[in-house]
């Protein structure tokens, strides 16, 4: 019995596998169920009591060679085969998993798209501004009470430093620096100093709008804003326009969409049939004249919208905070909206 286990030593030593089916040959006959090691561990079953543990340790350290040589050959021949598999060009990549867009951003890029139609282009500005383009240049006399109705974030001992409340401001540099006809949509993120609650929050995103051209009338407005609602919202959607005072636009007014529960009342409009979704109005001359555009040549109108607030009417969104929590589970159910 000695004798094999030597010769079933000096051959395991000398094994070398260059492929799977010679490592399979190798554990088919030593280290299976009918292989030679179980065969051994048979007869020792037979052995003297006093041969019993010289045998018992040099069958011990065969079991250990022949286990080590088969692990050793497997984990070559297994990386070996992954490398093969890493080089081989045809085959399939691995699936990235799709992400999806934001609320905000699918709901901006219809906005934008809605009016791209209507022949306006996009313009952005700087998110911090200083007071003329905030306030002054919009026909906010200083120190009055209009301005306490944007609570404004100053960032610097300079009170001319703010963090924009509205993309208002937008529209005075576009003004500034461009001749009418101007037919452009602003979109971008304001700030204001504010209680976060589900209603409100301290940085949120509004889409500015603006046309300037001679004779630009208040049913120019109208109509322009009805066939946004219509796009926005569907082809049975209605507009309400309420008389509301921005210091920018003569006359001001606020818009209603209507309400999906058809004036029938339910928790969203508070049982009024109505949602409000924006302020807009016939651009104030002074606006105008202080941009350097010719009043008495030109009209406009302007509006803006908050996009949060046509979010929550397009996907029932009920709380304004979950859109800055990046909780996964609520932005990837909006992946089914494509854009
Ligand atoms: N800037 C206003 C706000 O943030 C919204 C607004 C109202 C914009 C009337 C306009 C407008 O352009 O004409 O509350």
């Amino acid at each position: 019995m000695l004798d094999k286990i030597n010769r079933i030593k000096e051959d395991a030593s000398r094994f070398k596998a260059a492929t799977q089916d010679e490592l399979e040959e190798f554990r088919l006959k030593y280290l299976s169920k009918k292989g030679q090691l179980n065969a051994l561990f048979d007869e020792f079953k037979t052995v003297a009591g006093e041969q019993k543990r010289e045998l018992g340790q040099k069958l011990n350290e065969l079991k250990n060679l022949l286990a080590e040589t088969f692990e050793h050959y497997r984990e070559a021949l297994d990386s070996e085969t992954e490398t093969v598999r890493d080089n081989d060009l045809t085959r399939p990549g691995e699936s990235i998993p799709m992400g999806s867009r934001h609320p905000i951003s699918i709901t901006r890029n219809e906005i934008c798209d809605i009016f791209t139609r209507l022949g306006f282009t996009i313009a952005e500005g700087p998110e911090i501004e200083d007071d003329w383009h905030v306030f002054s240049a919009l026909n906010f006399p200083k120190e009055h009470p209009a301005r306490d109705m944007q609570d404004t974030f100053f960032i610097t001992k300079n009170p001319d430093v703010v963090l924009r409340t509205h993309t208002s401001s937008v529209q005075v540099r576009i003004m500034e620096t461009t001749q009418p006809p101007i037919r452009m949509i602003m979109p971008g993120r304001v700030f204001r100093n504010e209680a976060i609650s589900a209603r409100a929050h301290c940085i949120f995103h509004q889409v500015e709008g603006l046309y300037v051209a001679e004779n630009v009338s208040f049913a120019d407005l109208k109509q322009t804003l009805l066939f946004f609602t219509k796009e926005m919202f569907g082809e049975k959607s209605r507009i309400r326009l309420r008389p509301s005072f921005f210091p920018f636009t003569e006359p001001s007014a606020e818009m209603d969409v209507s309400c999906t529960c058809e004036g029938k009342g339910c928790n969203l409009c508070k049982g009024t049939g109505w949602l409000e979704i924006m302020g807009c109005g016939m651009v104030d001359p002074n606006v105008l004249d202080n941009c350097g555009i010719d009043s008495r040549k030109y009209s406009g109108f302007a509006f803006g919208m908050g996009i949060e607030r046509i979010a929550f009417l397009k996907f029932q969104i009920k709380d304004i905070r979950m859109y800055f929590e990046n909780d996964v589970r609520f932005l990837e159910q909006f992946a089914a909206a494509g854009f």
